[in-house]
């Protein structure tokens, strides 16, 4: 699997290192509040949510939205689509949403204006990865694990077809790769 990968951009410890100092930047934003209510984008946000909870140090409530964001050719960004909402009440909640990357922004920016509507005490968003240059609405995440360059990524988490989530580290696949009949 690593052996697809033409380029790592992000090693499986530079991820654990980085996940810790987010777990204690998250713990001492919340020194205030009795509970969070920590909300996975799935499938993406999977790995990153896993690791990144077992470091916060309080309280937390978990529940998984997921959301599609359809882009093609033709239509490079759609409105996303909630498929599956969650569950727990977040009225007056404390809400952190967690997401792998934050690219165009069209997704947070659509999660976020849901999640506002539950009458939450608060609304924050972590990503994993942040592309530089490519945000296309005004959303800026407050937690941030790693800077990356404008390439497609896949690992811990990411996916390029549903397939390579279960990678420990995150990097290009090589070009041969990413060829969609690959897959089908
Ligand atoms: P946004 O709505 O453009 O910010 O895109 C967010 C979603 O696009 C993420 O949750 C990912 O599912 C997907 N995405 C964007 N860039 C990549 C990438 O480099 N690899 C894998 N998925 C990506
Ligand atoms: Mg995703």
């Amino acid at each position: 699997m690593i052996e697809d990968l033409e380029s790592i951009f992000v090693t499986e410890q530079e991820i654990r290192e980085r996940i810790e100092i987010l777990g204690r930047e998250i713990t001492n934003t919340y020194t205030d509040a009795d509970e969070l209510t920590v909300i996975a984008i799935i499938n993406g946000a999977l790995l990153f949510t896993a690791d990144l909870v077992r470091h916060i140090d309080m309280p937390v409530r978990i529940d998984c939205m997921r959301v599609s964001s359809y882009r093609n050719d033709v239509n490079p960004v759609q409105e996303p689509e909630i498929i599956d909402m969650l569950r727990l009440d977040l009225e007056g909640a404390h809400v952190l949403i967690i997401d792998d990357i934050m690219d165009t922004g069209h997704t947070s920016r659509r999660v976020i204006e849901e999640i506002k509507k539950l009458k939450p005490a608060s609304v924050r968003f972590g990503v994993l990865l942040e592309k530089e240059g490519r945000r296309e609405v005004k959303v800026k995440p407050d937690f941030v694990g790693f800077q990356i360059p404008d390439e497609f990524v896949v690992g811990y988490g990411l996916d390029f077809a549903e397939r390579y989530r279960q990678l420990p580290c995150i990097g290009v696949l090589k070009p041969e790769l990413q060829n969609p009949p690959t897959f089908v």
